[in-house]
This record gives structure tokens, sequence and C-alpha cells, in this order.
């Protein structure tokens, strides 16, 4: 059975070839992306993915082919006529294709593809047990706020770290006034001191994550800072977030073990899953 895919307004299959070669998105990774989960068939938090969607568009003058109404109505299309009930959809809108050429045309019709996939998602254990970081130099460009295809340093970085062992790699930024603790490679970061959520604030070097949204929303104490690399040394808890993974523990952070899940984390485990089965109107 193939995924459904929306291409261009019309529905096909993933089997299907249907971009060409000079798609910028193919050349330049000139495009935006989006994931959203899906459980019954039921998007979780799709409006606030479209947002972040048309930011990301806006901030690099790419054309949005939707406006949140025929958004909403297209990912529900696709999630009708997927065969599975649970999963996620992987979104991207690229600037079009074109001549290869640095300096763009200003015309050019975007390209949009969204298709519907299978995903595992981690189970009661892995929730309970955790994940491992390891940690390295964050050498991504400076609008890690724009979901952009450019993965590449996300992807090298992950690598190394699943060759040390690794669950996720931890993003640190290195300078001579303290090494900053950034995001991971796929998913936000945070740790709990004395009862207090801490994280990254929203800045140009991490993602706005959908997850990190609802996560603060819920907490009951937080603090947007830089953390750095020193704390994590007596962090209470950890745990990282992403669509995916929803609220993740972390066991272990290069050779620092820590407790597998503590009752902070559990808590908003608990609060973020609540909050993705909540029937908020589609
Ligand atoms: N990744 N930080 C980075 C660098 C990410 O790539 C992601 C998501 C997040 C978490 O964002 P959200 O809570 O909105 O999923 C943070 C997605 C899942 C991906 O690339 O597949």
């Amino acid at each position: 059975m193939n995924d459904v895919l929306w291409f261009n307004g019309r529905f096909t299959t993933t089997d299907e070839r249907v971009l060409r070669v000079e798609d910028r998105g193919f050349l330049f990774g000139d495009a935006i992306y989006e994931v959203f989960k899906f459980v019954d068939k039921h998007p979780v938090f799709l409006r606030d993915h479209f947002k972040r969607l048309a930011n990301g568009l806006k901030a690099i003058e790419i054309r949005n082919p939707w406006d949140e109404e025929s958004f909403v109505a297209t990912m529900n299309e696709i999630l009708e006529r997927t065969e599975f009930d649970d999963g996620i959809v992987y979104i991207e809108v690229t600037r079009g294709e074109g001549e290869r050429a640095h300096f763009y045309p200003e015309n050019l019709t975007p390209t949009a593809i969204a298709f519907s996939r299978r995903f595992n998602f981690p189970d009661g254990a892995k929730k309970e047990r955790g994940v491992r970081l390891i940690s390295t130099a964050d050498l991504r460009w400076k609008h890690c706020d724009v979901k952009s295809v450019n993965l590449l340093a996300n992807a090298l970085a992950k690598k190394e770290a699943q060759r040390k062992g690794g669950d996720e790699v931890l993003l640190i930024h290195y300078s001579g006034r303290g090494d900053i603790v950034r995001e991971c490679g796929s998913s936000s970061f945070f740790i709990v001191k004395n009862g207090v959520v801490i994280t990254h604030p929203l800045d140009c070097h991490i993602l706005p994550g959908v997850t990190r949204d609802h996560v603060i929303a819920r907490a009951e104490r937080v603090e947007e800072r830089l953390i750095d690399v020193s704390e994590l040394d007596d962090a209470d808890e950890i745990f990282i977030t992403s669509t995916t993974l929803g609220v993740m523990p972390v066991n272990q952070v290069d050779d620092r073990a820590k407790r597998a899940r503590g009752p902070i984390t559990t808590d908003l485990q608990r609060k973020l899953e609540e909050a993705e089965l909540s029937r908020s109107p589609k």
C-alpha cells in the first residue's frame, strides 16, 4: 500500500515521481517543511504547524499556497484518504522550478507536497526508559528558527551521535564566554532544576518547537534562558520534546548518567498526551 501524496493540488501516491530535477528545493534546499502527527486520523496541533509553516515561508519570501482554512481542509482530506489511523504528515513547499541560478526569478510558482506516513511512536517502556544524548558542536546556520529543509548539519551530527551509541545529538555552541546548550538535532531540550523547567529562549539559534510551546504552557514554573553545559551535571531531570517523541526523558548525556524519568517529566508527559488527544476543532 502506498502513502497518499498531495502534489500541487492533486492526489496521487508516493510511488509517482512528481519533482523535476530543477526544482529549487532539490537544487538549493530552497524550501520550508513541516511535520505533524495524527492519532485516530485526528491531526495533532494542526493550526500551530500551519502558523510555523506560514512564518517560515514569509521569512524566505516564498508564496504560501494555502491560507489556514485551505491548509486544514487539505490535511484532513489526506487523512481521510489514508488507509491507516496513526502516523505523520510531511509537508514541503519549495520556491518552485526554474533554470538553475542562484538569483531566483521573483514569479516562480511554489511546489507544494504533503504525504502521510506510518510512524512508530515510542511505546510506554521507551517513554519510561528515555534516551541517551551525545553532544557535539552546533554547526548550523544562523536562522535555525526557520524550518528550512537544509538539515545537513543536523543529519551529520545525528549520525556522529548514533555511531557513538546515542539516540539523539545535543548541539552545543562553544565560545570563550561559556558553552551554551542550544537544542537537539531534531528535538527541543529542557532541564529541570529545583522544580523549574529551563529551556533556551526563542531566537535564531533554535526551532520554535510546537511541542516545546505546549509543554511550556503546561509547566508550573518555567525559565527561558541560556543553559551552560556545566548545568547538566546537577540538573535534577533532563528531557527533550518533538512532534514524534512527545516528552522524552534523557537518561544520559555523554558520560553523565541521569535518573531515567523524574516526576516533572512524567507529569508533563501525561499533560501533553492529554492535550494531543483533546479533540480541538478541526
Ligand atoms: N523535528 N528542533 C529541531 C531542530 C527539530 O527538527 C524539531 C522537529 C524540533 C521539535 O519541534 P516540534 O515539537 O515542532 O516537532 C526541535 C521534526 C519532527 C523533524 O524534523 O522530523
